[in-house]
């Protein structure tokens, strides 16, 4: 049985704790704020730019790093980090600090960034002109593109140039992470080339949201399949057709007439 100063040092702890614990707690909260605060301002000036009044949620951010698979080793690229809640996010889902190339547009995010994530190579640039920015910064493929970029703002075409000049960084079978608030998935599915996969929508985001995930996919295209197997059909129909016309002249009109 704990004595009464054991018991009094044991409470002290407990209290000393639990105020440690509220510290975090206001630190945290307080940060958010700010954030949401430097959000709005930059949406304010930047709407198109920015995509989003507030940043993502934690749930949305643990969304997007759960499609990131930690055992792949490379680096790990992040288009459109804002804040940095997604990059959070990565950090806890156990990927190092120093394996991040964060790509950001504005300039103060960019400061901000490179505060909270000294280890991670921040630069400031235009995501979409993707491989002029990563070229000189990358020796090996890539294990992961995390976006957190208003893609839906673009034009389709701009879209689909991004994903093919991720897919020629990316490692075989990795993926490209997209979330969007549209219903629709940000990358037009008739397009060639990729296959896709989307999470459970996520409804506690402001707006909520849906994870997309895009992996290149190399082998025979359905369409392609189907032309394919039609051309062989016809090649089979022409040649039974020669057959038939061969026996006709070569052996039944030389039976004899009965
Ligand atoms: C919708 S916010 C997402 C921010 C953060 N990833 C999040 O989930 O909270 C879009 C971010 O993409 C950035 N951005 C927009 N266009 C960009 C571009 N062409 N290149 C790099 N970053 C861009 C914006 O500055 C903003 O930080």
């Amino acid at each position: 049985m704990p004595s009464l100063g054991e018991k009094r040092r044991g409470k002290r702890h407990d209290g000393s704790k639990a105020a440690s614990q509220n510290t975090n707690a206001a630190a945290r909260f307080g940060r958010a704020l700010a954030d949401n605060a430097r959000f709005i301002g930059t949406w304010f000036n930047k709407p198109l730019l920015t995509g989003a009044v507030v940043p993502s949620g934690a749930d949305l951010a643990r969304m997007m790093a759960c499609y990131v698979d930690a055992d792949r080793s490379g680096p790990i690229i992040e288009l459109g980090p804002g804040t940095g809640v997604i990059t959070d996010a990565l950090l806890q889902r156990g990927i190092a600090e120093e394996r991040l190339i964060l790509i950001e547009f504005d300039p103060d995010f960019c400061t901000l960034l490179r505060h909270r994530f000294p280890k991670a190579l921040v630069v400031q640039g235009d995501a979409y002109a993707l491989q002029k920015a990563v070229d000189p910064l990358l020796f090996g493929t890539v294990a992961a593109i995390v976006s957190g970029l208003p893609l839906i703002t673009k034009p389709e075409s701009i879209r689909l140039r991004l994903l093919r000049d991720a897919f020629n960084v990316l490692q075989k079978g990795a993926p490209f992470i997209q979330f969007t608030y549209a219903v629709i998935s940000p990358i037009p599915l008739r397009a060639r080339g990729f296959i896709a996969e989307r999470s459970s929508r996520v409804w506690r985001n402001m707006p909520p949201a849906r994870v997309w995930i895009y992996r290149r996919f190399d082998g025979p295209h359905i369409r392609q399949t189907r032309r394919s197997a039609l051309a062989l059909m016809r090649r089979i129909r022409e040649r039974t057709d020669r057959l038939g016309a061969d026996l006709r002249s070569k052996v039944i009109s030389k039976l004899p007439q009965s």
